[in-house]
């Protein structure tokens, strides 16, 4: 896919050598159109939404309900109104942990979830239940049938897994938990920068996906909920925005999605997101590319001695997560920075999983449209540099 010219920051040097870019897992580089979007938007139609009549006001909240009908285009939902601008799948997260929720009720997740798939249930004082991962990294099918109970109130996973880039099968959890009366959240993080993702079709009652790990900027995110299960909701965070009317002693509430977006939100960023799915959109043979790049990097990262690759799952994104015998990850991490190869090193936020695998840290290389061949040939040599220098 020969779209890296368009990427301003990849054409830079680190430590004298061409940066090679191998970690959009954890979050991806920008377009110029991303960029210039973003940039446009501060420079002619900067103003706060939804409570001016003047005409920059009018602009910026048109531009902001754009933003959420392209997201709504985007993952195919029914109405503009079951998108709801947030932070990020972590505040998604939250938001439905403390809107959804109660401390009686039992939710199950995945042994896959990122940190910000688990955690905040935790917090939430719910019991969590945890369907297990085989050797290969894919999900265990058998226990997550087992787990979903009367108890039950949410199956929440991972659409894709960060650690490992296992697709679940997510058809497929819906489906049983639809058939015991269960709501399901998917987190899209790491989906929706590759996969078409579309919520009718999969009929998951709420999606989150982050636009920073889709080539759009940092500090806004989308969670999808059924316009029926967001109307029950109440609300999380409040203040300005989120109100109809306010006395000294109470208040009453906008209709989602407002009830959930209080304050001012980031308006730049959704206009910033709005051009990473028009940009992204337009990139037929994505996935099919990156697929062929994952299967190249697999098999020279398969020959170096001493790599052991974490997890082979039967369906997955470019995420290659290895060790690298005798060498802490930490420092094989160090050793490719200094030839100006970017990789993820540690527990990647997702401990528990690793610990299951038996690992503290690993380090993993995750691909993105911009990556090319040459990238993973420059990872294969660098870890034979780190190899010869911890020989
Ligand atoms: C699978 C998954 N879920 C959730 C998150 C959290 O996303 P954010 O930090 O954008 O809220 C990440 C980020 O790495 C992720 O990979």
């Amino acid at each position: 896919m020969n779209v890296r010219s368009e990427f301003p920051a990849l054409a830079q040097s680190v430590h004298g050598k061409p940066l090679v870019y191998l970690d959009s897992a954890a979050t991806s580089q920008k377009p110029r159109a991303v960029i210039d979007a973003i940039s446009h938007f501060y420079e002619r139609d900067n103003a706060n939404v939804h409570r001016g009549v003047h005409a920059l006001a009018e602009r910026a909240t048109a531009q902001l309900e754009d933003a959420r009908s392209t997201a709504q285009h985007f993952i195919n939902a029914a109405r503009p109104d079951e998108i709801v601008f947030l932070r990020g799948v972590t505040e998604a997260v939250n938001l439905v942990a403390n809107s959804f929720l109660s401390e009686r009720d039992e939710i199950v997740v995945t042994a896959l979830e990122h940190h910000s798939n688990l955690v905040p249930w935790q917090r939430s004082g719910v019991k969590v239940r945890v369907a297990g991962v085989d050797e290969r990294g894919d999900l265990r099918f058998d226990e997550l049938e087992k787990l979903i109970g009367p108890r039950t109130r949410l199956v929440a996973a991972a659409h894709v897994s960060n650690a490992l880039g296992t697709i679940n099968p997510v058809a497929r959890i819906v489906e049983l938990a639809h058939s015991r009366g269960v709501p399901v959240l998917l987190d899209g993080a790491q989906a929706a920068p590759h996969l078409a993702v579309d919520v009718q079709r999969l009929d998951c009652d709420f999606y989150a996906f982050s636009s920073h790990k889709m080539y759009g900027p940092m500090g806004i995110g989308v969670l999808y909920g059924k316009a029926a299960l967001l109307d029950a909701m109440r609300p999380w965070q409040s203040g300005g925005e989120m109100v109809q009317t306010v006395s000294f002693d109470s208040a009453t509430y906008q209709k989602p999605p407002y009830k959930f977006e209080a304050g001012t939100p980031d308006v730049a960023a959704a206009v910033g997101l709005k051009a990473a799915i028009e940009w992204l959109s337009g990139k037929k043979g994505l996935l099919e590319y990156e697929q062929s790049l994952l299967q190249y990097g697999l098999g020279l990262l398969r020959e170096i001695p001493g790599v052991r690759l974490l997890g082979a799952p039967r369906e997955r994104i470019g995420v290659i997560s290895f060790t690298l015998e005798g060498v802490h990850p930490h420092d094989v991490g160090t050793i490719l920075d200094q030839e100006g190869i970017a990789v993820r090193t540690g527990h990647l936020c997702a401990q528990p999983l690793l610990k299951r695998l038996g690992e503290t840290a690993v380090v993993r290389a995750s691909l993105a449209a911009y990556n090319r061949r040459e990238d993973l040939d420059a990872l294969a040599a660098g870890l034979r540099k780190v190899r010869e220098t911890f020989a």
